[in-house]
C-alpha cells in the first residue's frame, strides 16, 4: 500500500500539470491577401464541412483576433486599454482558453459541450467555436466590452476571408448553459461567439 501510494505521489510529481495544453506555432505575421480582396470577400458563411484546422492556421486565427502585435498591446484596440476579453476555443472534444503572451491554448475542460451553443445546426460542423468573455471587473463598461468584442469578430472575419476559411458571427448561443460550461464566474460575461472552419 505504501508502494501504490509513493508510486501515485511520484507520478503527480513528474507529470506535467498542463500535459494538454497545445502549444501553438509562431504565428505568421506577413503575407496573406491584400487587404481590398479581403474586404471585397468579408461574409458570413455558415456551409461548415468537417474538417480540423491545421495548427499554423489555428495559431494565425487566434493572432489575428486577439494575438499581441506589441509587447504589451494587441491585434485589436480595447476601451482604455483594459484588454478584458478572453477567448476561449471550443472543438468537439473540450475547451482551451487563449494564452496569448504564451502562444498556448490552456486546456480547461474535456468533453463536447457545443449543445451550449444553440440550436444553429452548423455550429456542430464548424472546425471550432470561438467565445469571446469580458472580465467586467476589468471593462471600463459594459458597452465598452461589446464594443471591443466586435474588433476581436472582425478581425476572425478578416483572418477567414485571407485563408480561404468560413466564419459567422453568432449571438444566438444559449447564455446560462455556455456560462456554466465554461466555469465562468459572475463578473464575466459571455460576449458573442463565433464559428469559423473549412467551408463547402
Ligand atoms: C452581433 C452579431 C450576432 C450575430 N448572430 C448570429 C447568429 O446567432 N446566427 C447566425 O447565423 N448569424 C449571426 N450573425 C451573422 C449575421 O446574420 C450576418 O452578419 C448578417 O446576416 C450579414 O451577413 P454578412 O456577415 O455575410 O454580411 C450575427 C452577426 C452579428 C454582428
Amino acid at each position: 500500500m505504501k508502494k501504490i501510494l509513493i508510486c501515485l505521489i511520484a507520478l503527480t510529481v513528474l507529470t506535467p500539470l498542463a500535459a494538454q495544453d497545445i502549444k501553438l506555432t509562431e504565428p505568421t505575421k506577413t503575407g496573406g491577401k491584400p487587404l481590398m480582396e479581403v474586404l471585397n470577400s468579408r461574409k458570413s458563411d455558415r456551409t461548415f464541412i468537417k474538417k480540423d484546422l491545421p495548427i499554423y492556421m489555428l495559431s494565425d486565427l487566434l493572432w489575428a483576433a486577439y494575438g499581441f502585435n506589441r509587447e504589451d498591446k494587441r491585434t485589436v484596440p480595447s476601451s482604455q486599454n483594459r484588454q478584458e476579453i478572453n477567448v476561449y476555443v471550443m472543438f468537439k472534444d473540450g475547451i482551451y482558453l487563449y494564452d496569448a503572451e504564451n502562444n498556448l491554448l490552456i486546456k480547461k475542460f474535456k468533453g463536447d459541450f457545443r449543445k451550449a451553443l444553440g440550436n444553429q445546426e452548423y455550429v456542430m460542423d464548424a472546425a471550432l467555436n470561438l467565445i469571446y468573455v469580458a472580465n467586467m471587473d476589468k471593462a471600463s463598461n459594459r458597452e465598452a466590452a461589446y464594443t471591443d468584442t466586435g474588433f476581436i469578430a472582425q478581425n476572425v472575419y478578416l483572418y477567414a476571408a485571407s485563408a480561404g476559411l468560413g466564419t459567422v458571427a453568432r449571438g444566438a448561443f444559449k447564455r446560462p448553459d455556455l456560462h456554466d460550461a465554461l466555469g465562468l464566474s459572475d463578473n464575466e460575461e459571455i460576449t458573442l461567439t463565433q464559428s469559423v472552419g473549412y467551408v463547402q
